[in-house]
């Protein structure tokens, strides 16, 4: 099925590799990290950066304002009206590189050791984005043109939810009007596996607070007379499950739409150890939901998680206090069909049930997005299959998320494209953590694949 790159785009991006690596180096010097108001200007810049690296390859580009960080928008419409229009989606911003101290090389300094690239964003998703500009560039200076019409649409906000997309893109639909959407920011299965991503989860997040007595009281004085926050805290959230690790909040599973009997084989088919698993995670034992494996716990089921919890004191010592209140922060990940809204909607009735008398909760819905489920079929699959198995030199493996990428369901519904997801981080890459990597072999390959699937989309 392999067939090879052709050879002026393999001969091109041989002769180029130093200088393709240098680019993405400065492109990751940038820090560019959105969530913080002190990176500001340094997020600007690499929106200006990116959008000046692809005007010299021959896109026209713009940088649009947004109540955020900027949209960097790159075209390139020569193809003609035959041809098929890919829109290709991706991310500038980066998570904060904090602990600085548990880096081993600057996270801001791109380091290469044993073939890695260690950089905050070197593989989320600056690398992955800046490969698809690199595979863009190997056909336009090869051949003078391009097989595709390509809108490439690069946010710097996905790392604090993608605020303004959404709107940015029902209030541009015609303009990013396109036949296929491909997006690089997810991981491949195995080192030498290519993997197509078939699903990822949708998420409702939710702030719960419970509030007691008006100030903090001596837990002697008061404590036994007073309803602890605390305590009505942990009696909500201890409801949330069984004793067999499913999700006890009625109404939860009623939208969930079984795994179709062809994916669940197909994921028991994977190359995955359990044990190996439990080893990097460095947890006594894995557990879940009673009767699924792990990977379908992962990919295929919804979760209600507690993401944190504060309430009282936490400080050296022991200090006798019936807190005031107490907070939990909760996320669920959703599958087809939940909905983010009504999952937040049943949560707080829920735990509105549930509370015990005597202290007050309030449940807030913070953000969600909708899971996703790719049908695999058409031609832009095919063509990514070929594209992978010519560049990687083994077949492709169809693979689950449980991460999400809330936008996702937003170009599919708004631009009614298929949506294509293919990455090249690799397990273990330390994406939001400290000493973030990306695999240089994988930046190699993929923009091989990355420029072949666009021969292999025009057919
Ligand atoms: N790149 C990830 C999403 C992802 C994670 C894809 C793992 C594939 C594998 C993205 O940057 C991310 O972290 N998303 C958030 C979404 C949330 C903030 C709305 C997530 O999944 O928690
Ligand atoms: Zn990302």
């Amino acid at each position: 099925m392999a067939t090879n790159l052709a050879p002026e785009l393999d001969r091109f991006l041989s002769e180029n590799n130093d200088r393709i690596h240098d680019e993405l180096f400065e492109f990751l010097r940038i820090p560019s990290v959105s969530a913080r108001s002190e990176h500001r200007q340094d997020t600007m810049r690499a929106a200006e950066w990116l959008a000046a690296r692809m005007r010299d390859i021959g896109l026209t580009t713009e940088i649009v304002p947004t109540e955020g960080h900027p949209i960097v928008i790159g075209e390139w419409r020569k193809a003609g009206t035959e041809a098929p229009t890919v829109l290709i989606y991706g991310h500038y911003d980066v998570q904060p590189a904090e602990p600085l101290e548990l880096w081993e090389s600057p996270p801001f300094e791109p380091t290469v050791r044993r073939g890695r690239i260690y950089a905050r964003g070197a593989v989320d998703d600056k690398g992955q984005l800046y490969l698809h500009v690199k595979a863009l560039e190997a056909h336009l200076r090869t051949r003078g043109t391009l097989p595709i019409n390509v809108i490439v649409l690069a946010e710097g906000e996905e790392e604090v939810g993608s605020p303004n997309l959404a709107s940015f893109i029902e209030d541009h639909a015609k303009r990013l009007a396109c036949d296929a959407v491909v997006i690089s920011d997810s991981s491949m299965f195995a080192p030498g596996l290519p993997s197509i991503l078939s699903s990822l989860r949708g998420l409702a997040y939710v702030q719960i607070d419970v509030q007691g007595p008006a100030v903090d009281l001596h837990s002697g004085s008061y404590g036994g007379a007073v309803i602890n926050p605390a305590t009505a805290l942990a009696r909500i959230i201890a409801t949330f499950h069984d004793d067999q690790y499913r999700v006890a909040i009625p109404g939860f599973y009623d939208k969930v739409r079984d795994w179709p009997d062809d994916a669940r084989s197909r994921i028991r088919a994977l190359p995955f150890e359990e044990t190996k698993f439990a080893e990097e995670v460095g947890a006594p034992a894995l557990g879940g939901e009673a009767g699924r494996t792990t990977l379908e716990r992962i990919w295929t089921r919804p979760t209600c998680e507690i993401n944190g919890l504060l309430s009282g004191y936490t400080g050296e010592g022991a200090k006798t206090v019936l807190p005031a209140a107490a907070m939990a922060k909760v996320s669920c990940r959703l599958v087809p069909d939940q909905d983010p809204d009504e999952i937040a909607t049943l949560v707080r009735a829920h735990v509105e049930r549930v509370a015990p008398a005597g202290v007050s909760v309030t449940v807030r819905a913070l953000h969600g997005g909708r899971p996703w489920r790719a049908d695999l079929k058409g031609p832009l699959y095919d063509a990514a299959r070929r594209a992978l198995a010519t560049a990687f030199e083994h077949e492709p493996v169809i693979v689950g998320e449980g991460g999400s990428i809330p936008v996702v369901g937003d170009f599919e519904r708004i631009l009614g494209a298929p949506v294509l997801l293919v990455g090249f981080g690799l397990p273990g890459e330390n994406a939001h953590a400290p000493n973030e990597w990306m695999s240089d072999e994988n930046f190699v390959k993929g923009t091989r694949a990355i420029a072949s699937l666009w021969d292999e989309l025009r057919g």
